[in-house]
């Protein structure tokens, strides 16, 4: 059996911060609302020189120095966003045109829970054999498109970007089990009008009609309670574990009390979930694997860690599932792990 492995990661933020202290010169907000109901203090956003593609490369640049790999190495590049840089490329071609390469390249859209579902899509193709190295990227740049004098969203979000190289291994690493799911028709309680292929004819018979995020935040957050939960357990259940396997609980960070209560339902304890909303706020795709980045890194997650990831936001859609963490397995020999010699074989 062929696995997938999860063999470097990195991430990146812009530099600039906003705190709540800012968002309470903006809007009609405090601190204290702002983390009583959602846990987040601050958050980066995007300034004049960063980009959906500045994000992604950096946090790329950083996985493949990590696996000891370089862009040439890599056979299909995926990124999960939901504000490519442009449309016409692809926001995978943009991220190939910097780090270098000819590996396959495309785009998948499942907004937050698009880290989950790439690493599900990514994972196939390494388990399958058709590709041996592929970058999965988690990327989102949601600020572009948060209305600033609506306090009902513009507290929520900041714009970061994760990525993870998977590579083959003959040891149960990597994503053991997934869980994918959308309710299509719950579309319009968050989404972003416009900024497509539809134009009404005349934006004046569209009063409505902008280019902003559109939430609406209290029916978000009862599916979200709902499904985070139901998937995060059938995860668990697919991947032949029981709750108390669970090493990690690696959440989609949007709000504390959605994470709070997918750890109640996997009985976890605080002490076994990542939170670091309060930190990034809502990253969208890239929450997850900027958080995994954390885990790793503080030497907190170790070889053989079954960590649970899951994740919810538009479409409405959700995800989820268990990684065994570590790189047990995976061919270390240079010659075996470079393109070019794997091509001439
Ligand atoms: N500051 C102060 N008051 C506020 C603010 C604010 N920033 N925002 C809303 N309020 C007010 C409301 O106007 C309302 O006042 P009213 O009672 O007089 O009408 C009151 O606070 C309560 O509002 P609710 O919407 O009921 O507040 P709630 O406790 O539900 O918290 C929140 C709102 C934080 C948005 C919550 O519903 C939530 O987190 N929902 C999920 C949103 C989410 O995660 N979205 C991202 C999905 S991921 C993706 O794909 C992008």
């Amino acid at each position: 059996m062929r696995y997938a492995a999860i063999t470097g990661w990195g991430m990146a933020v812009p530099d600039r911060v906003l705190t709540n202290a800012d968002l309470e010169r903006m809007v009609d907000t405090s601190d204290e609302w702002i983390v009583s109901r959602t846990g987040i203090k601050e958050r980066r956003i995007v300034g004049p020189d960063d980009s959906t593609t500045t994000l992604s490369v950096a946090a790329s640049r950083q996985a493949l120095a990590r696996a000891n790999l370089t862009a040439d190495d890599i056979d299909l590049i995926v990124v999960a966003t939901c504000t490519p840089d442009q449309f016409l490329v692809s926001q995978a071609c943009l991220v190939q045109a910097e780090l270098g390469g000819t590996a396959g390249a495309f785009d998948l859209g499942a907004a937050c829970s698009g880290f989950v579902y790439a690493l599900a899509t990514a994972s196939q193709f390494v388990q399958t054999g058709l590709h041996d190295r592929v970058l999965v990227i988690g990327v989102d740049t949601l600020t572009r498109f948060v209305d600033f004098t609506d306090r009902s969203t513009c507290i929520l979000f900041g714009d970061g970007a994760g990525a993870v190289v998977l590579e083959p291994s003959d040891e149960p690493r990597g994503l053991l089990s997934t869980v994918l799911g959308a309710d299509g028709a719950g579309y319009k309680h968050l989404y972003i009008p416009g900024w497509g292929a539809f134009v009404p004819e005349s934006a004046d018979l569209f009063p409505e009609y902008r280019p902003y995020l559109q939430m609406d935040g209290r029916e978000v957050f009862r599916f979200a309670v709902r499904v985070m939960g139901d998937s995060a357990a059938e995860a668990v259940e697919k991947a032949g574990l029981t709750f108390s396997d669970v090493d990690w609980l690696i959440p989609h960070q949007a709000n504390v009390r959605i994470i709070d209560a997918a750890a109640r339902r996997l009985a976890l304890p605080r002490e076994k979930v990542w939170v670091n909303v309060d930190r990034y706020g809502n990253t969208s795709a890239a929450s997850i694997p900027i958080a995994l980045w954390e885990a790793e890194t503080t030497g907190k997650m170790k070889e053989g860690d079954n960590v649970v990831l899951v994740a919810f936001g538009g479409g409405l859609a959700w995800a989820a599932g268990v990684v065994r963490w570590g790189v047990a397995g995976v061919c270390q020999d240079p010659a075996c792990r470079r393109r070019e010699n794997r091509l001439k074989a």
